[in-house]
């Protein structure tokens, strides 16, 4: 699995990790890893998960999903942006680790990984104790918002009333960061997940089809668009039959699903408008004039920036790729102690 094996000597890696999506960041080569959180083990024989080797991260460990054969798992460690498969993290960062560095040159890395910003305590601790299971020598944490802010150029620790909005695929978060630290933080369990969810029951109920949550995502991304786009206005969909349970299809409109997105965008959105509400009076000039840093994988949606815009009535800066938090986290690990008051733990 070695990926950049000739040129890496491992010493330093920042990782965010999220429901959906992982990044790594190397420094000196950037991102070089951008893809789905899951993680593929063999159990070599055995049934205990603890007993394995990772096989495969990412994109391909994505496909091995419901599909792999005994004695191995595919496995999503993360739900909602919290651990929930602790030993599975260990592996998705074993993985992660032999991806990108060269086992010839194996020395075991620093790391740095970036965590949501409402975490708990304990939730933390089991992010740096799954690192440290994954053979970190040594590991910081830092609360995603500011990694993402000090990725962007922003000095974390001389402005203030800098409000940032990411949603993802399991958490719509909202945090407003003044002089490094996090002084207001929202977290809607919301994201882009949940909306294939309901994509899928709908195809279910609607359609006596079952189909799968990678079909359901693609449903979601060709008819849910905030801006009408006509080219879409229906598209066939196979599954399998709910009765017979033989390979059927049909069509899905687009009111249908954009029905579902619409149910979920103004949770968001009443998410947003509460935490814009909630910000303490001598913060508000700062926050309008800075404007609202939008992130997330689901703020791709066509039309979702205007559409909080308008609704919340503040200007949004609209982040197209999601690879600062890992950069701000790799930033961080270089001058660790320059950054000390805000890492955590
Ligand atoms: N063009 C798009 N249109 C609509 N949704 C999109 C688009 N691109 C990505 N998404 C959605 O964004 C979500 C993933 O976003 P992201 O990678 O930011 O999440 P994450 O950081 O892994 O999760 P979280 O922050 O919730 O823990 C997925 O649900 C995906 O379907
Ligand atoms: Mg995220």
């Amino acid at each position: 699995m070695a990926y950049l094996s000739s040129i890496l000597t491992p010493r330093d890696i920042a990782i965010s990790i999220g429901t959906s999506n992982t990044q790594v960041h190397i420094n000196g080569h950037g991102v070089i890893f951008n893809e789905p959180t899951v993680v593929t083990i063999d159990c070599n024989g055995y049934t205990k998960k603890r007993d394995g080797h990772v096989v495969a991260v990412g994109y391909s460990a994505k496909k091995m999903l419901g599909r792999t054969p005994q004695e191995m798992y595919a496995i999503r460690p993360i739900k909602k942006s919290i651990i929930v498969d602790f030993e599975g993290t260990i592996y998705l960062i074993k993985g992660l680790i032999e991806k990108v560095f060269s086992k010839s040159f194996f020395r075991k890395p620093r790391m740095i990984l970036t965590v949501p910003a409402g975490i708990t305590e304990i939730e933390s601790i089991l992010y740096k104790n799954a690192a440290n299971g994954a053979e970190a020598s040594e590991t910081y944490l830092i609360q995603e918002p500011i990694a993402m802010m000090i990725g962007l150029g922003i000095d974390a620790f001389n402005s203030t009333g800098q409000m940032i909005i990411s949603a993802g695929g399991g958490v719509t978060n909202v945090s407003i960061v003044s002089f490094g630290k996090i002084i207001y933080n929202r977290s809607l369990r919301i994201g882009g997940e949940d909306m294939d969810e309901a994509v899928l029951s709908l195809v279910k109920d609607k359609h006596s089809l079952l189909i799968g949550e990678n079909t359901a995502e693609s449903v979601r991304y060709k008819l849910t668009t905030i801006v009408r786009n006509s080219d879409f206005d229906r598209v066939a969909i196979k599954g399998r039959s709910v009765f017979e349970g033989i390979p059927n299809m049909s069509y899905i409109n687009n009111s249908e699903v954009q029905r579902v997105a619409d149910y979920y965008l103004n949770l968001i959105i009443d998410a947003i408008r509460v935490s814009v509400e909630s910000v303490p009076r001598e913060l508000i000039g700062e926050v309008i004039s800075n404007g609202i840093i939008l992130s997330g994988g689901l703020s791709l949606m066509e039309g979702f920036k205007d559409l909080i815009e308008l609704e919340i009535g503040i200007p949004m800066i609209f982040m197209g790729d999601f690879h600062c938090a890992a950069l701000g986290a790799s930033m961080v690990l270089k001058e660790p102690e320059k950054y000390e008051k805000i890492l955590i733990l």
